[in-house]
């Protein structure tokens, strides 16, 4: 059994002397097809061996009461008095509470015990992996029948809402649809979606975590939104059909924004660009060619990097390190930006070695030890 799983049900028990439901949420990778989401754009994320676990069950009353494991932190409040609070961790769940509320579900008062070993800040989606969670539990003890895609959309809306990130639904999409084995292509904008199988013989996705949080990221995440906003609003003054950048291209770039604004034209070219990459990305993962693929892979942090602008010093370090390594087909920052993880897709008997290398080099020129994690696919949200 996961040790999060045996904590979160142990401290249930002798807390509230009754058994839970014990639900897991997953967090999340993403292939490619970075800041894209939010431009109404496409997005490849899987669901993977890390998660939260959760504990929960009823209560005749109306309270809410939370304990987190991780931080051995606790939060009592109840369903009518929910407000902003300085324990941060509670509003990815009280949130939820809010938005199921404002659809006029009947939720009662519940007890909730959580656990996880995805790390925070580490652009893993734990947030996500939250928010989802508790949608998922609330469903399940409250026999509220929402389907999981609209559990999904609760829960970004939480985290746009009550917690202030206006981000897009990737990351809570991933958590709760993920399939074992397969990636997600979601077209943001119709919300269609299809489950590819990843076909990677002899090659494993690993992580390399730069211990460095994204502090920045909420704020210059939003700004970057605002950005693509007022780009999208420059291209309409000529093409008023264009509704986002998923619609747009680099000409209407180059006539529109470009002599008008060389920074927001940077952040555009870059949304135009990434959603190209990942089209024709997954066509070379049904062929099977992994190099191309890897090969947008660099691309695509080249551009966060450059005209995005939300890398930062320590992911373009383990990008460097990896770029010419023949054993790397492909490597970029991954999420948000500021900090967290780089995706790589590496040959699988190089990656002993090349962990080992790395984390020295990283060491010597950072001072931080970089984590690493293998990412496995696995299912979304679920009781276990
Ligand atoms: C964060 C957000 C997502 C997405 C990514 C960038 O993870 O939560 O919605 O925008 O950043 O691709």
């Amino acid at each position: 059994m996961n040790n999060c799983l045996k904590e979160v049900k142990e401290k249930f028990v002798e807390e509230f002397k009754e058994q839970p439901l014990l639900v897991r949420a997953p967090g999340r990778v993403n292939l490619i097809g970075e800041h894209t989401d939010y431009n109404n754009g496409f997005v490849l994320p899987a669901a993977i061996n890390k998660a939260i676990y959760l504990a929960v069950s009823k209560r005749e009353d109306d309270k809410i009461h939370l304990i987190s494991l991780d931080l051995n932190q606790e939060y009592i409040t109840s369903l009518t008095a929910i407000e902003k609070n300085d324990k941060h961790w509670t509003l990815y769940i009280l949130g939820v509470v809010l938005q199921l509320q404002d659809h006029g579900y009947k939720v009662g008062g519940f007890n909730c015990v959580f656990c996880g070993d995805i790390p925070l800040g580490a652009g893993l989606s734990s947030s996500a992996a939250l928010e989802c969670g508790v949608g998922f539990s609330l469903n399940e003890l409250f026999g509220l029948n929402i389907n999981k895609i609209n559990l999904a959309k609760y829960a970004q809306r939480a985290e746009n809402q009550f917690v202030g990130v206006k981000c897009g639904i990737m990351d809570q999409f991933a958590s709760m649809m993920g399939k074992k084995n397969q990636v997600i292509k979601l077209d943001c904008q119709t919300m269609q979606y299809e489950y590819n199988p990843l076909k990677m013989d002899g090659i494993q996705i690993v992580l390399f975590d730069t211990n460095v949080e994204h502090s920045l990221a909420s704020s210059e995440y939003n700004t970057r939104r605002a950005q693509c906003e007022a780009g999208v609003k420059m291209i309409k003054e000529k093409y008023p059909e264009i509704n986002s950048l998923r619609d747009a291209t680099i000409e209407m770039l180059n006539e529109m924004v470009l002599p008008k604004d060389e920074l927001i034209y940077r952040r555009c070219k870059y949304v135009v660009e990434e959603n190209i990459r990942l089209l024709t990305g997954c066509e070379d993962l049904q062929k099977g060619d992994v190099t191309s693929f890897g090969k947008k892979m660099f691309a695509t942090h080249e551009g966060l990097s450059r005209d995005y602008e939300v890398s930062c010093k320590e992911l373009d370090f383990l990008i460097d390190s990896v770029k010419d390594n023949p054993n790397v087909l492909g490597a970029r920052m991954m999420g948000g930006g500021f900090g967290g993880c780089t995706i790589n897709l590496i040959k699988e008997d190089a990656i002993d070695d090349l962990v080992k290398t790395i984390s020295e080099k990283y060491l010597s020129a950072t001072n931080k030890k970089p984590k690493v994690y293998i990412a496995k696919i696995e299912d979304g949200v679920s009781l276990v």
